[in-house]
């Protein structure tokens, strides 16, 4: 049978057994959860030895099971590896969601769970296609490697040990993955370039304790107000980041590049629609997709402190929290940045304040030459699944792993994303269209195909 018809022929089930995974709560975050995270890591693993994995193993770590396999690795043909991860955010607030997040439904043509998007949907698209492959031809065309993992979500470090522990056995020539968005509905995407992530928590202390804010006040610093201050200024009045040298690594963004990005079908008043905010706002000079895909940000992800139940209560808390990250760019050093950063907020503080500076996590920037065949051959294989233009993109979005896999092997890593920017990835009602989904279905089959032949030609 041909695999097109296969594939098409097989929807409903896909479908079902999409659902069934979404139903496992695997947030990886909470601890309540360990035995769906661990369910999850069984499911893929079973789902591997149907898509003809001669080798499927769960790997415990210090925290959550990776699953690798292998298929019958033939010696002199291509080899890829693939990755995705089981792991979800966690769900909440639940009130906004219009049907519950592990009760997956259809509605409009989307399928609506979390972890649809992100990344349950777009790594099980991987997993049908080997399985159709291996079912229409009764052999995969390809060596495959595959490792899922379950720390994604919250930057964990078991991946990347047991990587550095199995460099031979992960050796591969290329890495694909499906972790990320389209442009746009209708036009199939391939990333090459993502931003890295840095994370930061900032404690700052004034009083030893809470003081009665009539008694005291007056006399000594708010450490709510300094902090407020000091976050005020890591930016100046064109929303440059004010760190001094954060910029220094920073390329320039290249004509041809520019060039480029302006002829994407992109339309800047969908995003707007998207973002559903009064205006958008940004770094001076950039278009929006140039701040978001090539230039470095700082961002407030939260801030806490002091008294916030009903009604009030008069107090000087003794501290005040933020939670600040930034994006990093090409040639950005993640532990350079990590040092500006500090060093600058300290120096903004007075001595009224201590601070605690906490780093929480680092990952560097990527940025791949998509001169290289197998992304054309990426891109072929995407045009014929969707029946569409493919186009190549950036986006401001963090994978740690494909950094780490691009250094180590030096492998071009091949993104193909099959979510949507406006699919609520992290946020409530998460979803997934099903045309991409499928369409996913049929070019990762076709890509997998194209690949066939040996190892150079990849
Ligand atoms: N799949 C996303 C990353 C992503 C989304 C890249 C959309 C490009 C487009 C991934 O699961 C994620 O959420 N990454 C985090 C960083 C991670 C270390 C927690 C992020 O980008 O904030
Ligand atoms: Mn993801
Ligand atoms: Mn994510």
């Amino acid at each position: 049978m041909n695999l097109i018809k296969f594939i098409e022929s097989h929807h409903a089930e896909y479908l079902e057994e999409l659902r069934e995974f979404l139903r496992i709560r695997s947030v990886s975050t909470r601890s309540e959860h360990k035995v769906d995270v661990e369910r999850a890591a069984g499911w893929v693993a079973e789902r591997l030895c149907s898509a003809g994995m001669e080798k499927v193993e769960i790997i415990l770590t210090q925290l959550h099971p990776l699953v690798y396999a292998e298929s019958a690795q033939i010696p002199g043909r291509t080899t890829i590896l693939i990755y995705g991860h089981y792991d979800v955010q966690p769900p909440e607030p639940l009130e906004l969601w219009t049907s519950p997040p592990f009760e997956p439904v259809v509605r409009d043509g989307n399928l609506y769970a979390r972890g649809s998007a992100d990344d349950k949907g777009q790594m099980h698209i991987h997993l049908k296609a080997l399985e159709a492959l291996h079912t229409v031809d009764g052999k995969l065309p390809i060596n495959v490697k595959v490792i899922i993992e379950g720390e994604e979500e919250i930057g964990g470090r078991s991946l990347w040990e047991f990587v550095a522990a199995n460099r031979h056995r992960l050796k591969a020539d290329a890495l694909v993955l499906s972790d990320t968005s389209m442009l746009a509905r209708g036009v199939p995407s391939i990333t090459y370039g993502l931003r890295g992530l840095n994370y930061y928590q900032v404690e700052v202390t004034g009083p030893r304790q809470d003081l009665h804010s009539g008694v005291f006040g007056g006399a000594v610093a708010n450490p709510i107000t300094i902090l407020a201050e000091t976050i005020a200024k890591l930016h100046d009045q064109n929303l440059r980041v004010s760190v001094p040298g954060f910029y220094d690594d920073v390329e320039k963004i290249s004509p041809s590049e520019r060039k480029a990005m302006r002829a994407l079908p992109w339309k800047e008043k969908q995003f707007r629609k998207t973002v559903g905010a009064p205006d958008l706002c940004g770094e001076k000079g950039f278009s929006a997709l140039e701040r978001m895909w090539c230039r470095p940000t700082l961002e407030l992800n939260g801030i806490w402190g002091g008294y916030i139940e009903d009604g009030a209560k008069t107090v000087i808390p003794s501290k005040a929290y933020a939670k600040v990250s930034t994006r990093l760019v090409a040639h950005q050093d993640p532990a350079k940045i990590a040092r500006l950063v500090e060093g600058h907020v300290r120096r903004l503080l007075p001595k009224s304040v201590t601070c605690e500076f906490k780093v929480l996590s680092m990952g560097p920037p990527w940025l791949a030459d998509y001169r290289h065949a197998i992304f054309q051959k990426a891109l072929r294989a995407l045009e014929k699944g969707f029946g569409k233009k493919a186009v190549f993109i950036r986006e401001g979005g963090s994978i740690p792993f494909v950094a780490q896999m691009d250094e180590m092997f030096k492998i071009p890593c091949v993104l193909l994303g099959f979510g949507l920017p406006d699919e609520n990835a992290h946020a409530p009602d998460e979803h997934i269209s099903l045309d991409n989904y499928f369409g996913g279905i049929r070019s990762t089959a076709l890509f997998y195909q194209s690949l066939a032949g040996n190892g150079s030609s990849a």
